[in-house]
């Protein structure tokens, strides 16, 4: 939908409002548009078909040093999207320019009458017969503001306009029809702004007004009037914003990693769309260009990435050794190159990295390159450096991810990987197509049983008060636990700085167990599978030890109940899908015990999010 944004101050107009419509572009769009006044105040325009980056490119070096403009971005209602249908529009001697966003209902019968007039029309939109409308008025002495409200008076539907004059360059007037689009203007020192929303302006100032419908304003660099439909003055509070440009990309939560937690079960969907499908049951991926041949002449699997894309890894590993039935192995990626692998043709190596530039993945895949691996990526990224080294791409369509520590993303990986095993198992012959479709079928049922996981959010958050003070944590897991296990407690290190280790539980024994007190809380994940009873083995020596349980458990369990001291039921999922939804207790709790330590839970210290030195 169409996206506004106006400026007049003492600032180069024309990169505020490119980067104001940079940040409507959500809304969705065609074409956008520019009209500047350059320091003659004779009036700049651009317009370009298709994204911003065909405007950027049209406008680059010829911008004019402008200290007012309007911008925007068009979504086609009324005539295809073109330069000539782009806004702004202008009137033939392009003495006024407008953008505006709705519809104008009756713009057939004004364009006839203007047209009547003498008025030529250069494009099929219903807005050019506004600032046709809007230049006659002005010829004819009447104020700029006064001119657009006997246009408005005029013209029928919801929408709202936002006008500029080569008369009055560095005005900027608008206006609200109905409850088509928003109008917001943004108060700042020496500068005012217009917007369709809040979100265009935030960079700029917190300090902003809202036009009602039937609502007027005028925006001049040092002051800003606003008047009723009948002309009237009309006093309009300025509000102050809580939000800031960060916090409203936040989406009103506290942190990116809360939003980014809480994004799982779209992120999830976002990644089988398109690849699981359901008639029948079975699962197509894109970004493997193998041939059956090579598949099948498939001896191995390598799978590498680093801190949490490895982890996603070892859950990887258990999907391709179940239903592609390859000999699979993880890899911490700087460690895989320099121990001389045994690569070959027949080896597939399936790389894992959300940012795609992650220094040590990008050598692991040289290495397996000069081996003449055959090798896949699993991206976030589109245009990263991974996707560039690899065969083929299977890109995880997360959207970004802000928050140093990755969560949504490997929850992204492990769902690919997945599907990749699958798809890999129907091509090698080894998947029972029942098996398949089971899988596809648990799959799409993840989006609520990650939402049901989710909801346990309160109870984390207790649970989180009772252990934030503890100084270490042992996360222990077997089967696919375990990589839920190393997760867990990586995800603490991270966000809290809590001392953390993760443990295949059956290592226990031979160390960790000397650790265990009644100062050291263990993570047990302990969901109902054939490691079951061993876990709770587990659970039951660190109790022996006056050691805490805090143990994951299926949906109304009630084998642990007199053993562990607190409990976490996860939803019920397919015993291969549980990683998926064990996952979300293990971010959950890191985030509420950082949230209660006062870690700056979206970028812990020493950590970066996109690692490029070895
Ligand atoms: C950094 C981030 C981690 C991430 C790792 C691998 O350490 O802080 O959250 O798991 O890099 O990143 P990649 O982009 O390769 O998945």
């Amino acid at each position: 939908m169409c996206g506004i944004v106006g400026y007049t101050g003492h600032r180069p107009a024309g990169p505020i409002v490119i980067e104001g419509l940079r940040r409507l572009e959500y809304r969705g769009y065609d074409s956008a548009g520019v009209a500047l006044f350059d320091e003659r105040g004779e009036l700049y325009i651009a317009r370009a078909t298709g994204k911003l980056d065909a405007l950027v490119q049209r406008v680059e070096g010829t911008l004019p040093p402008a200290v007012c403009g309007i911008g925007h971005t068009r979504w086609a209602t009324h005539g295809e999207p073109n330069d000539a249908n782009a806004h702004p529009q202008l009137d033939p001697l392009g003495r006024v320019a407008i953008v505006h966003n709705g519809i104008i209902e009756n713009y057939d019968v004004l364009r006839k009458e203007v047209a009547e007039r003498g008025g030529l029309f250069s494009s099929e939109t219903d807005t050019e017969v506004v600032a046709h409308l809007l230049a006659e008025h002005v010829a004819r002495g009447i104020d700029l503001l006064e001119a657009l409200r006997l246009v408005v008076a005029g013209a029928q539907g919801a929408y709202s306009l936002v006008a500029v004059s080569v008369d009055e360059p560095g005005r900027i007037v608008a206006a609200r029809v109905g409850n088509a689009g928003g109008i917001v203007i943004g108060h700042g020192d020496g500068e005012h702004l217009v917007a369709s929303d809040l979100g265009a302006l935030l960079p700029h100032t917190r300090r902003v007004s809202f036009l009602e419908p039937g609502e007027f304003v005028d925006v001049r660099r040092d002051a800003v009037a606003y008047l009723d439909a009948e002309g009237q003055p009309l006093e309009k509070a300025v509000e102050e914003q809580p939000f800031d440009a960060v916090a409203t990309a936040k989406g009103g939560y506290k942190h990116f990693m809360l939003k980014e937690v809480h994004e799982q079960p779209v992120t999830v969907l976002d990644a089988m769309r398109g690849r699981y499908l359901l008639h029948p049951a079975r699962v197509e991926m894109d970004g493997l260009p193998f041939t059956v041949e090579q598949v099948r002449a498939l001896t191995r699997v390598v799978i590498v990435g680093m801190g949490t894309s490895m982890h996603a890894a070892m859950v990887g590993r258990h999907y391709i050794e179940r239903f592609a039935r390859i000999p699979a192995e993880v890899d911490n990626s700087a460690e895989f190159r320099y121990r001389y692998p045994v690569l070959d043709e027949h080896t597939l190596v399936i790389s894992i990295s959300q940012a795609g530039e992650t220094v040590d993945t990008l050598a692991a895949m040289d290495e397996a390159k000069r081996a003449g691996c055959p090798q896949v990526t699993i991206c976030n990224t589109p245009g990263a450096q991974t996707t560039r080294v690899a065969d083929g791409t299977v890109f995880m369509r997360s959207g970004p991810e802000v928050a140093v520590a990755s969560t949504k993303t490997m929850s992204a990986s492990m769902l690919l990987l997945h599907g990749i095993a699958l798809h890999l198992g129907r091509m090698r012959g080894t998947l029972d197509p029942e098996v398949e479709a089971r899988q596809v079928t648990a799959a799409l049922h993840l989006p609520v049983a990650i939402g049901e996981a989710l909801e346990m959010a309160p109870h984390l958050q207790r649970i989180a008060g009772r252990y934030a003070q503890c100084e270490d944590f042992l996360f222990l897991g077997r089967g696919l636990g375990y990589p839920m296990a190393l997760e867990g407690a990586l995800k603490l290190k991270e966000v809290s700085y809590i001392h953390a280790e993760g443990y295949a539980a059956g290592e226990m024994k031979h160390g960790p167990i000397a650790l265990i007190d009644e100062s050291m809380p263990t993570v047990a994940l302990a969901p109902r599978d054939e490691v079951f009873d061993k876990m709770r083995s587990n659970i039951q020596q660190v109790r022996a030890r006056h050691g805490a349980v805090i143990a994951v458990v299926s949906k109304d369990e009630h084998a642990l109940d007199d053993l562990a001291n607190d409990l976490i039921e996860l939803p019920a999922v397919d015993a291969a899908l549980v990683p998926l939804v064990a996952v979300v207790p293990m971010q959950l709790l890191s985030y509420y015990i950082a949230l209660v330590r006062g870690a700056d839970v979206d970028q812990p210290r020493n950590l970066a999010k996109t690692v490029t030195v070895e």
